[in-house]
């Protein structure tokens, strides 16, 4: 049974940019296991499109960049966070450079590109497959270092904390700490228990606890539903933001359309041909995103369509190709010729700015856990995420927890005290469609009464329906042995949960939270949302 217990210095949960940017600092400073579900780039960050906003250009400043990102927050950002993020993004880029990064150039120097709510062009990207070209130069990094191991189709399913020394753990002791986690190894069958001095919680977000999501099948919330049954603070959940523009076709459903696409000329009309965006806001196409997925929601209401059209056609075809090579192949493939035609599009589920409630440097509220990236909330976005910010936050926040994290001391012997998974009395779930079906239940119940315009109605029902899945899950989940599925689905509905809750503390209407019931916005109301 040795293989069932490891220990590590740094224990790493998620491969993406937060969990890989951390993994190579502190490699530095000891051994580093990296756990990830899926294949080590399948993450968020793979599919990113758009770029990562910096201030890389004579003619932009920190302080319009802090500007932006504080207006889009629309009044909920940490003022001191942004700061920090903003002042030490562009070392980020140089250092991604030094590091072998091929960003698109013109002229010899970084090409920017334009999004929305960014009063100036500083998207550093490369073409429309900067994801793709920060996860590859990080993943080969990683994988050259002897310090660290990657171990994929590793399923993260519980943080170990006081509570499995059998100390009771509540909410009036705030002293909790993390000692790994219980990891289930997908090719043996088994469940690990991964002791570390220092666990760095890096799981990306929940787009997938909708409908319809612009994110991979692996974003089902698993870090913020593991770090709250762990008694982690929660902050901001009802901050979900809807990607404008994702492409409504049968075959490529969660397919973005990049915002850049707008940033170059793209223009939204609807079935009518008509232009729309201009009514709602003047910045028109480039309001931020909240703005945007409301007008295109109002849009469809009211029209009963669809689909809006998104048009970059006029721009030469040349322009097209070179700017957006992956959008324009993909759309292709699906018949539709982006140089020439309109491409129909929908909002569609994509960021959780809200998450596991964090300081600028990871720390989170339980001793020994840190966390970055999209599971985490450190006050950067505030109620609505200027576009580009998260994988410069990831990146920035990455490097600050590692400097944290090489300060944790050695935890004592007794973690040796700490149990193995404990799955007697257990059974292998033969009842498949039990987990298949409460998940396109819970996925089209926060899609249609937890989406990007709620009423208190809503909310309710949504809370009612999440409450019986919940209970028919959980009694599912004690019965049953350990698969992803089964997980995956707990945590989503842990997920749902959140954002309800959340959503139902909040009586008014601020930046990505829209309530028919409270449709102002109230300075009362101007504060984090805590769980
Ligand atoms: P991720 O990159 O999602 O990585 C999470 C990792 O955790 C994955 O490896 C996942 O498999 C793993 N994981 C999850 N649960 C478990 C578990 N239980 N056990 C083990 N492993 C687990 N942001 C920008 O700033 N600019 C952009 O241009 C941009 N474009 C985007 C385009 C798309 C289509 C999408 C979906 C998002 C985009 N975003 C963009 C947002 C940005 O990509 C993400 O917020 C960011 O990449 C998150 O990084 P992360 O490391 O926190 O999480
Ligand atoms: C995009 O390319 O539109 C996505 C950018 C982001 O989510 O920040």
């Amino acid at each position: 049974m040795a293989d069932l217990r490891h220990k590590i210095d740094f224990l790493v949960l998620g491969s993406g940019a937060a969990g890989l940017s951390f993994a190579i600092q502190v490699a530095e400073f000891g051994t580093v296991a990296v756990v990830t579900k899926d294949q080590a780039s399948e993450s968020n960050t793979q599919y990113a499109q758009g770029g990562i906003a910096a201030v890389m250009d004579v003619t932009d400043s920190i302080e319009n960049h802090v500007r932006d990102t504080l207006d889009a927050g629309a009044g909920l950002c940490d003022e001191e966070v942004v700061r920090i993020i903003v002042e030490e993004g562009p070392a980020e880029i140089r250092r991604l450079v030094s590091k072998g990064a091929l960003f698109s150039k013109e002229n010899g120097h970084l090409h920017l590109g334009r999004e929305g709510g960014h009063r100036q062009s500083r998207i550093v990207h490369a073409a429309d497959s900067t994801g793709e070209v920060l996860e590859q130069t990080l993943l080969q990094k990683v994988m050259s270092h002897t310090n660290i191991q990657i171990l994929e189709h590793h399923f993260a399913l519980e943080l170990i904390t006081d509570h499995h020394l059998g100390q009771h753990v509540s909410k009036v002791r705030p002293d909790i700490s993390c000692y790994g986690a219980y990891v289930y190894n997908e090719a043996k069958d088994q469940v690990e228990t991964w002791l570390a001095k220092c666990t760095m919680l890096a799981t990306g977000g929940a787009g997938q606890v909708y409908l319809h999501t612009t994110n991979p099948r692996v974003a089902t919330g698993d870090g913020v539903a593991m770090a709250y049954r762990a008694k982690a603070r929660v902050a901001n959940m009802e901050f979900v933001q809807f990607h404008p523009t994702s492409l409504f076709h049968e075959e490529a459903r969660s397919f973005l359309i990049s915002e850049a696409v707008r940033g170059e000329g793209g223009v939204l009309t609807n079935t009518k041909g008509q232009r729309f965006m201009p009514e709602y806001d003047k910045r028109a196409e480039l309001a931020p995103r909240d703005i945007v997925a409301r007008a295109i929601d109002d849009q469809l209401k009211t029209s009963g369509d669809s689909h809006v059209w998104l048009d970059i056609s006029h721009k030469s075809s040349a322009h097209v190709k070179r700017h957006f090579p992956k959008i324009y192949s993909r759309c292709l493939e699906v018949g539709i010729d982006i140089t020439k035609q309109k491409i129909p599009v929908v909002p569609a589920a994509h960021y959780m700015c809200g998450g596991v409630y964090t300081d600028v440097n990871g720390q989170t509220s339980i001793d020994r856990l840190l966390a970055c990236g999209e599971v985490s909330c450190t006050g950067l976005h505030g109620a609505n995420r200027l576009a580009s910010n998260s994988l410069l936050e990831a990146l920035v926040v990455g490097r600050r927890s590692a400097e944290k994290a090489k300060m944790v001391k050695e935890s004592s012997d007794w973690m040796d005290s700490l149990p193995n998974w404990d799955d007697s009395g257990t059974i292998r779930p033969g009842e498949w469609v039990l987990i298949s079906h409460n998940k396109d239940e819970l996925r089209r119940i926060m899609w249609d009464y937890v989406g990007i315009v709620r009423s208190n109605l809503r909310l309710e029902r949504a809370s009612r329906r999440l409450e019986l899945l919940y209970k028919e899950t959980e009694a599912f989940y004690r019965d049953s042995r350990v698969s992803v599925g089964l997980c995956e689905l707990r945590n989503m509905i842990a997920v749902g949960y959140l954002i309800v809750r959340s959503a139902s503390m909040r009586r008014e209407s601020r930046g990505l939270h829209f309530i028919t019931d409270y449709p102002e916005t109230s300075e009362n109301e101007r504060r984090m949302t805590l769980i």
